[in-house]
């Protein structure tokens, strides 16, 4: 047996080597330094965050994948085991639910790779030590202010519609929100038109989280332009022509704002109505220069890259990244780095967007 073997040894040594080798990087790929993992490919807003990293990763020492986790907790952790079978040190994360992530960098937490969450808080476990993302209550805040600013009179009927409750930045947007809506709901100035559980707190200057779950739960659009679209469509089926006329939308992010927008646009009950939206997405840019969709809060995806490429870096090279806060994810206190947001509308579309090349004006029309 051993001679065979010691003849076959050689030959089979070799081969079991190359097996082995093989079997680091299962897909027979190369090892990669930094893991980078987007919640779904079906949003303009994450599709731009990829080609953004790409940009910024073209000429980069370290070697990196992005994957996409297409709306799927369960693919998301096949992504993250993925990533630790070829050897990530890093891993860049986009939860598509805060909490049910938790087991994912877990996972790697204890293959020892540092965790930086990207954009989305994941709560509920110790094993995130970064955070980069954008100043999500001043998006909320600023949405809120449009509304308030534009507001004709009183009584004015205002439209509520939320991120997904899985989201933990949806609090946080609704929570910037209602700081600076219920004081105008309190004095008469708005009148909530689709939300029993808004209008039973509207005394509520401060909303706890359970508040804040009970109003998403009945407004969200869990992110799906389909599923606002269906909800705009009851609520003003629902809704009497005393809650038409002019009116406020306060939807959460571009991809949502645009599909309410066309539903409140299509009432001829309604006669003209303020909607906000998030992420600057080029249709929505279009929807605002004509004139159907209000404003839109402008976060500059080119900064929260470089921040958490930096940090990744900066971790490869064994130091301790800069930080400028924390958030608490109900676990630990999280070191972050947060970024401005800048609101858009019809006025400085060219020099928010085309003056810092975020976008060329050849890809809009009627851009004055
Ligand atoms: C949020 C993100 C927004 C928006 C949304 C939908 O977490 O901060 O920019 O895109 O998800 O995916």
């Amino acid at each position: 047996m051993i001679k065979k073997f010691k003849g076959l040894t050689f030959l089979s040594i070799l081969m079991v080597f190359a097996l082995v080798a093989a079997g680091c990087n299962n897909d027979g790929g190369s090892s990669v330094d930094v893991g980078i993992v987007l919640p779904t490919k079906d949003e303009p807003r994450w599709v731009q965050d990829e080609q953004r990293f790409k940009d910024a990763l073209a000429d980069s020492d370290y070697s990196t994948e992005i994957l996409f986790s297409q709306g799927s907790s369960a693919k998301e952790k096949e992504n993250v085991e993925a990533l630790l079978n070829k050897g990530i040190k890093v891993l860049i994360i986009t939860p598509h639910d805060g909490a049910a992530a938790a087991s994912a960098v877990e996972a790697a937490k204890k293959e020892g790779v540092t965790v930086i969450a990207y954009d989305r808080l994941i709560t509920d476990t110790d094993a995130v030590d970064y955070y980069v993302t954008f100043d999500s209550l001043a998006v909320g805040a600023a949405q809120a202010q449009y509304l308030v600013d534009n507001a004709q009179g009183s009584d004015v009927p205002l439209y509520l519609y939320a991120g997904a409750a899985s989201d933990n930045n949806a609090f946080l947007f609704f929570e910037g929100a209602w700081k600076v809506l219920q004081p105008k709901i309190a004095d008469g100035t708005f009148k909530i038109a689709n939300s029993s559980e808004a209008e039973g707190l509207k005394d509520s200057a401060e909303l706890s989280r359970d508040q804040l779950g009970k109003i998403i739960g009945q407004v969200t659009t869990n992110w799906d332009a389909n599923d606002a679209k269906n909800k705009a469509q009851t609520h003003l089926t629902a809704a009497g022509d005393d809650l038409k006329g002019d009116v406020a939308v306060l939807a959460p992010n571009d991809g949502t704002a645009r599909s309410i927008a066309d539903v409140f646009a299509s009432d001829s009950v309604i006669s003209s109505y303020f909607v906000t939206g998030q992420d600057a997405e080029k249709a929505s840019i279009q929807y605002i220069i004509d004139g159907k969709q209000s404003m839109t809060v402008f976060k500059d995806v080119r900064a929260l890259v470089k921040d958490a490429m930096g940090m990744a870096v900066e971790i490869l090279d064994g130091n301790t990244p800069e930080t400028t806060g924390s958030y608490d994810n109900g676990s630990v206190e999280v070191k972050a780095k947060q970024t401005d947001v800048i609101v858009v509308n019809e006025d400085n579309v060219k020099s928010e967007l085309i003056d810092s090349e975020y976008y060329e004006a050849s890809e809009f029309t009627g851009l004055e």
